[in-house]
């Protein structure tokens, strides 16, 4: 059975359920939501988060879906186990205070033991192990009531194996799992009770866990490990939220041994097998480096698929690993062409049948995919010589090891994984001191933790904002209605702590029960404004929403004392919210613009805007040429012109894509309500929160002042709007103004007579230059007249101020010229030009013959003016830095040559 089967018949015995009732089918939330937790979506819970803590009421009680996941902390399990994958689809049923631990058992039990033929998995019940955690005397009733298995078939674990939550405070609750018995080919026989706490590492490829079905109950406040977290109360509703591993199940009905041999995953190995002429099968390590590559492949697409870039950090960074990883993989088995422009398309045709967006959007992710490979490629190129130097340096001193801190290094600053360090250390007959490595690793891991953590700020524990919330309920928020309200204090913080009160200059947190501020969110930037009381007033320094429905001011006290309650007036500086409005609705502008002008697959990757500015990150591989830069400043304001109606309205996500709305990736969309901004009608269609103006005019123009690269894959444009664009096109007429008056010339001629007085200055440069060396030679002559002579050599040494190393040499070489032929000559010249000293000593035939040689004479006199050099027996140049002791340096040549004869 194929997964895209599993997935069908999954989803129809949840959504034509009869006994607890039909299941709402959500389609898959994109795996980038935006949660202060989560790198990334890694479970199907998550996009359901806000129902189950009660914060949104859901649109349906009972849900079930199928849900694109990435997990990466057992990245380097992928391959070795039967059962790792970075991507993966998890099928889920949700039940939001409907039924509870019997209907999901119930359920759940169905679907695994229906025959085949009547749309279920025909897994067979005497391998099937039904796991409860140990305290669960209801759930381990339950199985039984249901299933008629005896106790003994039923297992107890702890709460490593069978208490779940999100690693983080939230959502938990103790959970059973199905677990499937492959027999002993895949690990050592068990008696079942007694199984537990823990389930043996030796079992876990034997008794294949394949469902988890969480009684969600708890809510927790602090979670340090899977065994050791706080709850902090009961969920308000009783919820049920399983997870059934799409992969796992499709290998053990399509009969393979592990999740990359499945249908969507193998035809990657198979590519792999072709291009590197291995065999998978043959080898265990090269095994374990194929699945790498399947694995890999489809997590990278997938994750650029929805909208993440490589780069350093967080997700970026996750991305960037993959793709070397996959890359790194096929080059270990022996290929070392751009693998990924033959295996991403592979795994497109499999994943896109489900994913039609993997086509659509094509253009962009091949870019984006094989950028990176490129930058790879010329990393392994960069740091393959810094690695033969350090190998060279160990060896030539006599050393075996590759010190810690050059492998470091190699990682650090040229992105050479360790592995790679290792092995060629290895190649070279070398080791590695990988324990001094991964200290270093630590080290700086440590450091990125901290910054992270400084950043994030009080922001990074949501605990108190959340007891704000569950204490008030949501902000009413006024954003789009008002500029100004009367408004009452809810909660007041100093230092992330709850405070009665906050003194004159004092900064601190304000929570309002009504607000018009806009919080900083979809790229738009905090409103600016004041807030007043009685006998006081209060500048608004930033707004966030650090939990979704609360809205929080950070604000300095700038008169008066501010108490814990009282009637305040919160108003926003109007002119700041008229170039917010200019400049976020430019942004969408530029967006529209930008697509016009390179083609759909330029695609929004971030952006932000603050009044009079606007910067829009995309993903887009080269530079924009000067005439593209052009054009979409033309373009943008041609929109501008034709003042486009600026309209929004909220819809349905389904309806918000029908109508070919740009969703962009890393928001959070309510599947029920979005918000969906329109410019033009079709011609800018955004699903977006921000503030806007209401018809494209009112944006005044939009200038565009530059683009950049952001990282590999990703440009940047940056354009001002309003006024700040008028006052940057006046500063530029200022200049042209000061210009035309200095050149006396018209605007129009500016660019000609400017390339006309390039053109002559570079001429009169050259004409100089010429001059320079004419007279530098002209005393050739004289010098080589007034040669002294020194037992039968004639001696030159003259000191030429001013001149450089270039001229230095000349001259020495034009008067050696001229010297006798035939009488052994010697010449040095000593120039000095800005505190440099360069000196050329040139020695004709018969000197040679006499012993004489320029490379010793330099290295005799060098020294005198604090330098050295050297060179061939004819000709020898070196420098110094010391200009004082130039006539002793000169004068030992004449001793030199002396003591030669
Ligand atoms: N949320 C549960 C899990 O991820 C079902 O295992």
């Amino acid at each position: 059975m194929d997964t895209a089967e599993i997935r069908r018949r999954f989803i129809a015995h949840f959504e034509h359920d009869t006994a607890v009732g039909a299941h709402t089918p959500v389609p898959s939330a994109s795996l980038l939501l935006d949660d202060p937790n989560l790198l990334f979506v890694n479970a199907g819970m998550v996009p359901f988060k806000p129902f189950f803590l009660g914060q949104e009421t859901p649109p349906y009680d009972r849900a079930t879906s199928v849900q694109k996941c990435v997990r990466t902390p057992d990245i380097e399990d992928v391959g070795k186990t039967t059962r790792h994958g970075t991507f993966f689809e998890m099928c889920g049923n949700f039940s939001f205070g409907d039924y509870f631990k019997e209907g999901a058992i119930r359920l759940a039990w169905e679907l695994v033991t229906k025959p085949l033929a009547d749309g279920g998995w025909g897994l067979d019940e005497g391998r099937l192990y039904p796991s409860v955690y140990a305290d669960d005397a209801e759930a381990l009733a339950l199985w039984r009531k249901v299933t008629g298995l005896p106790e003994e078939r039923i297992l107890r674990l702890g709460k490593r194996e069978n208490y779940w939550s999100m690693g983080v405070p939230g959502p938990g609750g103790p959970c059973s799992e199905i677990l499937y018995d492959r027999g002993p080919g895949h690990g050592p026989d068990f008696d079942p009770t007694r199984l537990g706490p823990d389930m043996p590492v030796e079992l876990e490829d034997r008794l294949l866990e394949i469902w988890n079905l969480v009684f969600m109950q708890d809510e927790l406040s602090a979670v340090r490990s899977k065994e050791d977290f706080d709850v902090l109360g009961s969920l308000p509703k009783k919820n049920i939220d399983t997870g059934m591993g799409l992969e796992r199940v499709a290998f053990l009905l399509q009969g393979k041994e592990n999740m990359y041999e499945i249908d969507v995953m193998f035809p990657v190995i198979e590519k792999a097998e072709q291009l590197t002429g291995k065999r998978y099968g043959a080898d265990r390590d090269d095994d374990v480096r194929f699945r790498v590559v399947a694995d890999h492949v489809r997590s990278s697409m997938m994750l650029i698929g929805d909208g993440v870039t490589p780069g350093n950090e967080a997700r970026g960074y996750v991305l960037r690993r993959l793709l070397r990883r996959a890359v790194r993989s096929m080059r270990l088995l022996g290929y070392d062409d751009p693998a990924l422009p033959e295996l991403l398309p592979i795994s497109r045709d499999k994943m896109g049948e489900t994913y039609t967006s993997l086509h659509t959007d094509w253009d962009r992710i091949a870019r984006v995919a094989f950028a990176e490979e490129e930058a790879f490629r010329k990393t392994l190129q960069a740091g393959t010589q810094i690695f033969d130097l350090a190998a060279q340096k160990v060896r030539s001193s006599g050393g075996t090891t590759l010190a810690g801190d050059e492998a470091f290094s190699l990682h650090d600053t040229y992105g050479f994984p360790i592995d790679l360090t290792l092995e060629m250390a290895a190649e070279a007959g070398l080791t590695v001191d990988e324990p001094g490595f991964r200290a270093l690793m630590a080290e700086q891991r440590e450091r990125a933790k901290a910054d992270a953590r400084a950043k994030k700020g009080q922001h990074a524990d949501t605990t108190v904002y959340r007891g704000i919330l569950d204490a008030h309920g949501p902000t009413e928020w006024l954003a789009y209605e008002t500029l100004e309200t009367e408004s009452r204090p809810l909660a007041l913080l100093r230092a992330g702590r709850p405070a009665t009160s906050l003194a004159q200059g004092e900064v601190g947190e304000l929570v309002l029960d009504r607000t018009p501020f806009y919080a900083e969110s979809g790229g738009q930037a905090a409103d600016a404004g004041h807030i007043d009381f009685e006998g006081g007033r209060l500048e608004v320094l930033d707004v966030q929403r650090p939990v979704r429905g609360l809205v929080v001011h950070q604000v300095r006290v700038v008169d008066g004392e501010l108490g814990p309650d009282g009637l305040l007036h919160a108003r926003v500086d109007p002119e700041w919210r008229t170039g917010a409005r200019q400049a976020h609705s430019g942004t969408h502008v530029v967006h529209a613009a930008l697509r016009e002008v390179l083609g759909p697959s330029a695609l929004q990757s971030g952006s932000y805007n603050r009044p009079g500015y606007l910067r829009l990150d995309f993903g887009w591989t080269t530079g924009l040429k000067p005439e593209q830069l052009h054009d979409l400043e033309q373009v943008s304001n041609q929109a501008l012109r034709a003042d486009l109606p600026v309209g929004w309205q909220y819809m349905t996500l389904a309806e918000a894509r029908e109508w070919g709305a740009i969703a962009l990736f890393g928001e959070t969309y309510d599947d029920s309500r979005v918000r969906v901004v329109e410019i033009g009608g079709p011609w800018s269609r955004e699903l977006c929160g921000g503030t806007h103006v209401d018809h494209a005019s009112q944006i005044g123009t939009i200038v565009v002042t530059g683009e950049s690269s952001v990282g590999s894959g990703n440009r940047r444009i940056e354009a001002l709007t309003g006024v700040e664009g008028f006052a940057y096109l006046a500063r530029e007429r200022d200049v042209v103004n000061q210009l035309t008056g200095l050149l006396k010339t018209q605007p129009d001629d500016l660019v000609a007579r400017v390339g006309d007085l390039v053109e002559r200055l570079r001429s009169a440069e050259k004409e100089i230059e010429r001059a320079r060396v004419r007279e530098l030679l002209a005393a050739a002559g004289t010098l080589a007249e007034s040669a002294e002579d020194v037992d039968g050599v004639a001696v030159v040494a003259h000191h030429a101020p001013g001149a450089g190393g270039g001229d230095v040499r000349t001259l020495a070489m034009d008067v050696r010229g001229r010297l006798a032929p035939g009488r052994p000559g010697v010449v040095v010249v000593i120039g000095d030009a800005d505190g440099k000293v360069s000196v050329v000593a040139a020695v004709n035939d018969a000197a040679r013959e006499r012993g004489l040689s320029a490379n010793e004479l330099v290295r005799a006199v060098g020294p005198l003016v604090g330098g050295k050099g050297g060179g061939k027996d004819d000709v020898a140049q070196g420098g110094g830095t010391d200009p004082s002791r130039i006539a002793e340096a000169l004068a030992l040549v004449t001793t030199t040559v002396a003591a030669s004869g």
